[in-house]
């Protein structure tokens, strides 16, 4: 059964002004396509750390953890640096890794490699980047992988809830306006991407401590995307091609606005 009563400032995307439609639906398209690249970067850094080339559980392990038996260098050639040197070259710095990484094997074997694949990006130049330019400069790599460090992990913090935040609050605004019974479902739609977020990041720490949390970070983020989908499309919709009930449009007794 549909509840009749509206509060007072409710009002309908239909009732909108054309302008604010359009508004939204240029915010929406925008968003969306920000989202899309968000859901490629998160693939194209963590998925396939394990060998697996979906994004599971292990994958966010070893990218919060580190991975058990590997070192940042192997990190990354299997997973976010693997397109850029041929599997011949992995397996030989591979080898060389597993040999105790001595300066010998560095020389003769693993300097002509980046050489030709790396250094036009690890040459020191970016500050962000591991400098891979020569046998001293690459010791850091050659450690044990203990997973992204905690430095990164505030840095990376601050940054996503500011701007989940910023995402969300913009969506569920837009979305406010749509017509969704009952009312508690729309709440819960609207609230579930913010405890996502906290669940999300504060799982990034706990994962460090005990793997498990891995599948909070898993999950919240997947409930995040499913409630970003159905405020985005759930909107475009309203806003354009739905008629809502005649009791909506009608709140203030005065019927629909015009454009
Ligand atoms: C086209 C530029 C480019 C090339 C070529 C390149 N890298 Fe990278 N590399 C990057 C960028 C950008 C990052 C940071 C990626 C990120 O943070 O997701 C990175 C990150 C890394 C990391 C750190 C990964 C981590 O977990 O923090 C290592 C180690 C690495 N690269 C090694 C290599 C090796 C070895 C090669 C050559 C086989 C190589 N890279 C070739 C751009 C490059």
């Amino acid at each position: 059964m549909i509840d009749h009563r509206l509060h007072r400032l409710y009002r309908h995307f239909q009732e909108l002004p054309i302008s604010m439609r359009v508004l939204f639906t240029g915010t929406l398209l925008a968003i969306g396509m920000g989202y899309m690249f968000a859901l490629i970067y998160v693939y194209a850094s963590d998925a396939g750390r394990d060998g697996n080339p979906a994004l599971t559980v292990e994958d966010i392990q070893m990218s919060y953890r580190g991975s058990p038996d590997g070192t940042k260098l192997e990190a990354a050639l299997t997973g976010p640096m693997s397109a850029m040197l041929s599997v011949g070259d992995r397996v030989e710095i591979v080898e060389w890794i597993n040999d105790g990484a001595g300066k010998d094997g560095f020389e003769s074997i693993v300097r002509p490699i980046f050489e030709k694949n790396c250094l036009d990006c690890h040459d020191g130049s970016n500050p962000h980047l591991d400098n891979l330019d020569g046998y001293e400069n690459t010791q850091h790599v050659v450690e044990q992988d203990t997973g992204t460090d905690l430095f990164t992990l505030v840095r990376v913090s601050h940054i996503h809830l500011f701007g989940v935040t910023f995402i969300f609050f913009i969506v569920g605004f837009i979305f406010s306006h749509a017509f969704i019974r009952p009312i508690w479902f729309k709440s819960a739609v609207i609230f579930t991407p913010f405890l996502c977020i906290a669940a999300d990041v504060s799982s990034w720490y706990f994962t460090k401590l005990f793997a498990g949390f891995a599948w909070v970070v898993m999950i919240s983020g997947g409930l995040m995307a499913a409630s970003f989908a159905f405020m985005w499309v759930v909107s475009m919709y309203q806003m354009w091609f739905y008629t809502p009930p005649k009791f909506v449009l009608d709140t203030d007794g005065q019927g629909p606005a015009s454009p």
